[in-house]
């Protein structure tokens, strides 16, 4: 059966997974305002998953865990993002995945925290290669669910030759690839000339897994450029969506409206309320930094919002602008 993967345009843009900000409740205002051809869940424990559902049986609705592995339907496709470094946890978090009806499962090989790597996952399974096979491959055989990698182009230093056909003979359907090492976190630029050597690898393997370069893309316009130049199938796109869920339209953020900007931070609120079990209203302070600002008011007005603690509150201060909202 065709996965959604073979039927996206070429090129294609693909919402990077994000904790705490791609959440159950930005993406489904993403895929309203600006939808991208996929979207990521922010990365879930597939560990955490299992010990909180199998053992300590708390119910989905109360597991945190389950509420950051919610959707709406306008987001498809979406694939859920999990990390482990036992093959075990990662079967049982792509069986999960089926389960939940999520398009595709995706395994984290690319996460600098050290807590993360501590387990083998993430960025340490770029040291572990023999591990990471393993892992594509139980996800491969506990659910029918295409696998995807994320990942980055080495540990220490760049190693693409050796990891990228690594990864091409677990034949995962997609590898997006953060185009720096684990060292360079993101201190220096994404290194796009690397891209069209991950791609050329990939050809050479005569492999079909499609090719995701990610990092520093700022818009639609540079995604397509970037694209061309290195034969990616497909552009991901991270840190640009922060205040802008019209990224993936194409428009301008030039040409988005002070008003525009706080109806849709509006909306986020509300729907940030509704998650279920509840997260902390200071995590929601990002997207008040992130939406207010561009004009020549909006540090004032940030400085309102900031002593915000409700949706309501918020939507308060927002209608009191005076704007034409
Ligand atoms: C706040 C934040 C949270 C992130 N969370 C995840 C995550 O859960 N899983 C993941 O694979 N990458 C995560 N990343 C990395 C991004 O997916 C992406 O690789 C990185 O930001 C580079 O792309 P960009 O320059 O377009 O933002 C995160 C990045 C940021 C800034």
């Amino acid at each position: 059966m065709q996965s959604f993967w073979e039927k996206l345009p070429k090129p294609f843009f693909a919402l990077a997974p994000m904790a705490d900000v791609t959440d159950a409740a930005f993406r489904p205002l993403i895929a309203k305002y600006g939808k991208p051809d996929v979207l990521f869940t922010e990365f879930v424990s597939a560990d955490g998953l299992f010990h909180t559902r199998e053992r300590a049986k708390v119910k989905d609705e109360e597991n945190p865990l389950m509420r950051d592995v919610k959707f709406s339907e306008i987001e498809r496709p979406i694939v859920m993002q999990i990390f482990s470094g036992k093959p075990a946890m990662i079967a049982y978090g792509a069986k999960l995945a089926q389960e939940l009806g999520f398009d595709g499962v995706d395994i984290n090989m690319g996460c600098p925290d050290r807590t993360i790597e501590k387990q083998s996952a993430g960025a340490a399974l770029i040291k572990h290669p023999e591990l990471a096979l393993e892992l594509i491959r139980a996800a491969q055989e506990a659910s029918p669910l295409p696998v995807s990698v994320k990942t980055r182009v080495g540990y220490h230093y760049e190693i693409l030759d050796e990891w990228i056909p690594l990864l091409l003979s677990g034949e995962p359907s997609a590898i997006a690839i953060h185009l720096r090492t684990r060292k360079e976190m993101s201190s220096v630029p994404a290194d796009w000339g690397l891209m069209k050597r991950a791609v050329a690898l990939r050809d050479r393997a005569g492999s079909k897994t499609l090719m995701i370069g990610n990092g520093d893309v700022k818009d639609l316009e540079e995604a397509r450029v970037k694209a061309a130049e290195s034969g990616a199938d497909g552009v991901m796109l991270g840190r640009a969506i922060f205040g802008n869920p019209w990224l993936f339209s194409g428009r301008p953020a030039s040409g988005i409206t002070p008003a525009e900007k706080l109806v849709a931070l509006a909306e986020l609120a509300h729907n940030f309320e509704k998650l279920s079990p509840p997260k902390s209203f200071a995590t929601f302070k990002k997207h008040i930094k992130a939406f207010v600002s561009g004009w020549p008011e909006a540090a004032e007005l940030r400085t309102r919002l900031m002593d915000v603690t409700s949706a309501e509150a918020l939507s308060a201060v927002v209608q009191a602008t005076g704007l034409d909202l």
